[in-house]
Order: structure tokens, then C-alpha cells, then sequence
């Protein structure tokens, strides 16, 4: 059976899935696979641990410690391998983990369109000259209320959008990542509609705490974590953090992301982490911090990141925009 449900979440606070499939023309499609997109970002539970670790891979050089980090304790290279989601490699937690192993991540071209005074395809390494990395080690919640503590290596996400030269009229930037059928078997499934889009506010982007992801505990960021370039915002769930991104395109309007396109009513534009707002089938009070069986900690508002990144919101209905 493809999908069962997290142990942590109370069988009653899930709908029906025949029910939740019939509301979706999308998921009803591809009735079978749109099982994991039923439940949302939901899917079976595979416990950390049960994949395969990722090969320890290249060590960064020069990376600088950040005094943005969290002084939590950060979960093991074990856990923050095997245990993710990426649904392009499957739906399984151990999925990415198993099947991302030979993905081809050089060479890698980002495409910069849009409002901007420098669109161009991008290579990787042109992106990173002059970027100072950095150890980032940061809370990380997924919106089915498991967290883990990362210690990502990365650069501000600004500093790359203030290369680009945004025009005034650049309001969003849209991540849009791989999808390649030959290298991600994920992607048959028709579980989301493809490829992966995600996007911020111009002043959420430019936040000294989004970053561009390369790498993990000052390594080359491994396959299954969304190598060789993905985002993490960390006050926000982290279906936010797009992995794999090939385009940044900047935009006037409202950007729609794929987890909002599959399930409007369950995923918002904004998705800060917010435990006074409930996901429809469930509550996002506590959350289960990996390796823990228990849904047990509380959730903080923003992530813990409020006293940074509260004040964009300031004045907004935190419900209407969740
Ligand atoms: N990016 C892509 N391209 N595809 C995905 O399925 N899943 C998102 C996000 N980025 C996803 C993605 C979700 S739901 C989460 S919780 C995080 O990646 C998980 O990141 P991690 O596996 O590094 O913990």
C-alpha cells in the first residue's frame, strides 16, 4: 500500500480518502498515485534510519560559522539523509534516499528570468563566486509535524537576487525545480503536478535567514537533501524549500505553488509555521523531533525565528494567509 498515514497523527483526524479524492478532479487522475498527495505532504513514515545514508561527499571550503544559528543540538547525517521528502524520488520517507543515489548534479544551470536586469542561465559555479558560505544550522518543520535541526552550509538567497538586479516591478520570486523523468522515477507517479514551484514575497527572499542551500554538516549537500542548489527558509514549513531549482524567475504577481495547485484548501501561499493555525486534518500545536516516536514538543510561533520575522506580517490575518 503506498499510503499509511504517520503514526503520530490520529487516524480519525484524517479524511476519508475516497472522500478527500473525489473533491480533487487533479488527484483523481491519477487516482492511485494521488494517494501521498491525498494526504498532503503526508506519506508513509518510513522511521529515520531505514534508508540508506548518503556517502559522505565533498568538504566545503572556507565556510564560516554563523551567528544565525539555532545552539540546538543538530540531528545526525543519518537521520537528515534517510529520512526526507522529495517526492520526485517517491513518496516513501526513505525514498529519496534509496533512488536520488545516482542523480546527476554537474554540470547545473540555473535559468534567472523575469523582472530583473540580468536574466541569463546561470552555471553553478558562477552562482557561488564571491559567496561567502556559511554553516547555518537551523530549525527545520515539516508541515506534518516531524522537525529536525540541520546544520545546512549556504549563502543568503539575497545576495544572489541582488546580482540579478530586480526592476521595481518584481513583487515574488518563483523557484521552479528539476523534473526529469529519466533520473526521477518519482515524477510516473503523477502525485503532484510537476515541476515543483515554490515561491516568496520579494522582502521574504531577501530576509537575512533565507538562504541557498549547498551543503550539510561542510559537506557537498547530498542528492537526496536537494543537491546541488535548493532554498530553506527556516520560520517556514518546509515544503517551502524548494530542492533541486533550476529557474528563479521574478515576478509581479502572487506566484501559485504546487503544494497549493494539488490541495488549496490545505496549502497556502505563505505556510509560516504557525501553531495556533491548524492544518484542516490535523493540529500543528506540537511537532515530533526526529528521532522521537512522539509528537510531543511544542511547536513555536514563526519556528522560533518571530523576533526576526514577524514584523513582515505585521498587520495580516495569519488565518486567511496561512
Ligand atoms: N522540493 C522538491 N523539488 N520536491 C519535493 O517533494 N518536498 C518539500 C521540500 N522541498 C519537496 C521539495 C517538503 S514537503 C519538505 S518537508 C522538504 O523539502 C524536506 O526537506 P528535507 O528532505 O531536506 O528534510
Amino acid at each position: 500500500m503506498l499510503i499509511k498515514p504517520p503514526s503520530d497523527i490520529r487516524s480519525s483526524e484524517i479524511t476519508d480518502k475516497s472522500l478527500y479524492l473525489n473533491r480533487r478532479a487533479f488527484m483523481r487522475a491519477a487516482a492511485v498515485a494521488a494517494g501521498a498527495a491525498a494526504t498532503g505532504c503526508v506519506s508513509a513514515d518510513a522511521l529515520a534510519g531505514s534508508g540508506q545514508p548518503a556517502a559522505h561527499g565533498r568538504k566545503l571550503e572556507n565556510v564560516k560559522s554563523s551567528p544565525l544559528s539555532t545552539s540546538e543540538l543538530p540531528n545526525t547525517w543519518e537521520q537528515i539523509t534517510t529520512y526526507n521528502n522529495y517526492y520526485e524520488f517517491g513518496t516513501d520517507k526513505d525514498s529519496p534516499s534509496r533512488y536520488a543515489r545516482g542523480f546527476k548534479t554537474t554540470p547545473w544551470t540555473v535559468a534567472v528570468e523575469g523582472e530583473c536586469n540580468k536574466k541569463a542561465v546561470y552555471h553553478l559555479e558562477d552562482i557561488l563566486k564571491g559567496q561567502t558560505l556559511e554553516d547555518r544550522i537551523y530549525r527545520h518543520r515539516c508541515v506534518e509535524r516531524w522537525s529536525m535541526v540541520i546544520p545546512w552550509v549556504g549563502f543568503p538567497l539575497s545576495s544572489f537576487i541582488n546580482k540579478c538586479e530586480p526592476t521595481a516591478k518584481a513583487k515574488f520570486v518563483e523557484f521552479t525545480t528539476l523534473a526529469d523523468d529519466r533520473q526521477m522515477p518519482g515524477l510516473a507517479s503523477g502525485v503532484l503536478p510537476w515541476p515543483y514551484v515554490e515561491g516568496l514575497r520579494m522582502d521574504e527572499a531577501m530576509h537575512p535567514l533565507t538562504i541557498l542551500v549547498v551543503g550539510l554538516y561542510g559537506e557537498v549537500l547530498p542528492n537526496q537533501d536537494g543537491a546541488p542548489l535548493r532554498v530553506h527558509i527556516p520560520w517556514k514549513y518546509g515544503f517551502k524549500s524548494g530542492k533541486s531549482i533550476v529557474k528563479i524567475r521574478f515576478v509581479e504577481k502572487q506566484p501559485v505553488n504546487t503544494w497549493q495547485r494539488a490541495a488549496a484548501d490545505e496549502y497556502g501561499f505563505y505556510a509560516n509555521v504557525n501553531p495556533t493555525v491548524d492544518h484542516p486534518r490535523w493540529s500543528q500545536a506540537k511537532e515530533r523531533r526526529l528521532p522521537s516516536l512522539f509528537t510531543n514538543t511544542p511547536t513555536q510561533m514563526f519556528n522560533g525565528y518571530g523576533d526576526q520575522v514577524a514584523s513582515m506580517y505585521a498587520g495580516m490575518d495569519l488565518r486567511k494567509n496561512f
